[in-house]
């Protein structure tokens, strides 16, 4: 579904991807896991289009993708990145809004009333601010806006990240409810439990590289790719 061929990419002067190679597949989930500053969140900005990509070649559906993010986005790709973006003057119906019927492409549509149902939550928040949401409520929010973009493909970058257990287990379930309804997601952490347990496949980055490429059972019995790669 996503391929990524030999990717050189970085920020300015500092090269960061050196010959990244990764494939995602169709109805299945990708973690890509790897140490602080591996080039984990790059590799995702250089998918989306936020930073130029130097060399290599990126397919989805077998065709080049998009170079404009707004494009990409369009052709059946929502990012939630690490920041989440809320936009936090909005109200959660406001940045749901923003998201909602701009694409169609997935049957049946992404409707608010749908994301509402997967995050009941958000639907007691409906005129709070942006500000005044939990973490956890933000990360909800910032997955319920890109579903309302109707992907094909959801990336994640490390969505447990400062939330509590009990709310990890949450987005840990939902996530799990939308792989089994059959969406195609990346998903980038550093919870090794919790990304394992959602995954199909998994590949480990290092300096900008993919030196481990497996199932999560595999990389589960690997201690020595874990010590060497991860630090785990
Ligand atoms: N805006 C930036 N300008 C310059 N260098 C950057 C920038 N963002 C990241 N880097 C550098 O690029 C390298 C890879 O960073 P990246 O954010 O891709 O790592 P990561 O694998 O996502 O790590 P983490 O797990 O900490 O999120 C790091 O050395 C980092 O310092
Ligand atoms: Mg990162």
């Amino acid at each position: 579904m996503l391929d990524l061929k030999d990717i050189e990419s970085g920020y300015g002067e500092t090269q960061v991807l050196y010959g990244l190679t990764l494939a995602a597949q169709a109805g299945r989930v990708l973690a890509i896991l790897g140490r602080n500053g591996a080039g984990k969140s790059t590799t995702l900005k250089t998918i989306m289009g936020l930073l130029p990509r130097r060399a290599g070649e990126i397919l989805f559906d077998g065709k080049p993708i998009a170079t404009q993010p707004y494009d990409i986005a369009k052709s059946g790709i929502a990012y939630v990145p690490e920041t989440r973006d809320i936009f936090p003057s909005l109200t959660v119906r406001e940045n749901l809004e923003i998201a909602a019927k701009r694409f169609g492409g997935t049957d049946p549509d992404w409707t608010m009333e749908r994301v509402l149902d997967v995050f009941p939550r958000l639907a007691e928040r409906m005129d709070n601010g942006g500000t005044q949401l939990s973490g956890g409520e933000q990360q909800m929010l910032a997955i319920a806006r890109g579903l309302l973009m109707n992907p094909r493909l959801l990336i994640l970058d490390e969505p447990t990240e400062g939330l509590a257990p009990i709310i990890v287990k949450l987005i840990h379930d939902k996530l799990q409810d939308l792989k089994s309804a059959g969406l195609s997601m990346i998903i980038v952490e550093q919870n090794f439990g919790f990304a394992t347990s959602l995954a199909d496949d998994v590949v480990v980055v290092s300096k900008g590289q993919v030196v481990w490429t497996g199932t999560p059972e595999a990389i589960k019995a690997d201690t020595e790719a874990q010590h060497t790669w991860l630090g785990v």
